[in-house]
């Protein structure tokens, strides 16, 4: 089941650029709404469109993954079959729930062979959510590998589920015919592999939270190329976006949040070194957490500790849109909605978790 790749190309020497813009701020309330959890003491994390246009998500708090129709507002929560690891026997929902509020999950993608998935957090496991039966199952249990960094990642392949298991420094990757397992070690020592994006190209690309790096991983030869970030200290945390290569480029640009640097990175792989290019948060103070690309090509970023829907447009400009119910924007925000996840669609918006307050919000992109 355990297959290492130990073909490492490593890169140095990259051009690094700092732009920075000044700050813009707007909010427009009536282009908001938002969605209570229908369940105590929620958490809502990670948000994805799934394959029946409805929004899905995944609690942090809690045993649950939650359903958001567009049309029609009405929240639905579905609760996680959590299973032990360790003697593969389902649990009864009521111990289920309980051991679930530690389970700190934050991961969730649709896969593309229709079905939604989700990381458990501590618990180490790939949920499957079927859309239409909308019944839960455990695919795969990675315990005995470890892995206890609860904010990993996920995204689909047309083949499989590719994911990060953050603290074992490992790729992982599921195949949905053979349902089998297929482990990558990361070539840096506790790089904290954390977001991860198969892009257009056909590569898997990944944030090395600690290692400073963007990995990129052929699922072809399974070699991974290694693409250092000069500047110290930016904690690569999550990639979900991509924007088209230059004309004749083989490669897209592939956008990535930058946790500890306040900043969303760019990289361009067309070149044997690569360029990073990195945009800082007009907003000092925060932590950028995911990214997420519109309809116009422009890449959305949240910060963990600002109430804001940050926007970089072609042109490389930095704005933001101010939550509303916001007093105090910066460097922390007052209250503090704790934005983690922002995903565009379903529709032309942009939805995002506001985890301590038991909400999502819908941001039109309309005008
Ligand atoms: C919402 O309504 C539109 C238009 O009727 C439809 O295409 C879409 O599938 C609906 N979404 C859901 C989640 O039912
Ligand atoms: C768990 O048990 C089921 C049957 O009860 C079996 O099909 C499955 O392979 C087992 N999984 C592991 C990881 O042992
Ligand atoms: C997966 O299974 C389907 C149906 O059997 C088949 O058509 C497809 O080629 C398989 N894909 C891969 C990658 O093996
Ligand atoms: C870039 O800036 C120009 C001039 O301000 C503006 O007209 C154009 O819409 C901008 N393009 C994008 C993609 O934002």
């Amino acid at each position: 089941m355990k297959r290492t790749f130990p073909i490492v190309e490593t890169t140095t020497c990259i051009l690094i650029i700092i732009s920075t813009a000044a700050p813009s701020a707007s909010t427009d309330p009536s282009k908001f709404t938002f969605y209570k959890m229908p369940y105590p003491l929620s958490a809502p994390c990670d948000l994805c469109e799934g394959p029946d246009g409805a929004l899905w998500g995944d609690d942090f708090a809690g045993p649950f993954i939650f359903r958001v129709d567009p049309n029609t507002s009405l929240v639905e929560h579905y609760q996680i079959p959590y299973t032990t690891p360790a003697l593969n026997i389902t649990l009864p929902p009521e111990v289920g729930q309980i051991i679930g509020r530690t389970a700190l999950a934050c991961a969730i993608r649709p896969g593309a062979d229709g079905n939604i998935y989700a990381a458990t957090g501590t618990r180490n496991q790939l949920a499957r959510i079927n859309p239409k039966t909308r019944k839960i199952d455990i695919v795969v249990s990675l315990s005995v590998l470890g892995n206890l960094q609860p904010f990993n990642d996920l995204y689909t392949s047309p083949t499989g589920m590719w994911f990060t298991m953050t603290t074992a420094n490992l790729i992982g990757f599921y195949s949905y015919n053979t349902s089998r397992v297929t482990v990558y070690r990361v070539p840096t020592p506790v790089a904290v592999p954390l977001g991860i994006y198969y892009a257009s190209d056909g590569y898997v690309y990944f944030c090395e939270l600690l290692g400073n790096k963007m990995g990129r991983l052929d699922p072809r030869t399974g070699v991974i190329k290694e693409y250092i970030i000069p500047l110290g200290g930016q904690g690569p945390a999550v990639v979900r976006a991509e924007t088209p290569p230059h004309a004749g480029k083989k490669h897209p640009y592939i956008w990535f949040t930058c946790s500890l640097g306040n900043s969303v990175g760019r990289l361009d792989p067309n070149t044997e070194t690569g360029e990073i290019k990195l945009y800082s948060n007009p907003l000092l103070g925060g932590i950028p957490s995911e990214n997420t690309v519109d309809s116009k090509g422009n890449v959305w970023f949240t910060t963990l500790l600002q109430n804001t829907l940050c926007k970089i447009d072609g042109n490389g400009t930095v704005s933001y849109v101010q939550i509303p119910g916001t007093i105090l924007l910066a460097p922390i925000s007052s209250p503090l909605y704790f934005v983690l996840a922002v995903n565009y669609g379903p529709g032309n918006a942009l939805w995002f978790d506001l985890l301590l307050g038991g909400r999502v919000g819908r941001y039109s992109l309309d005008e």
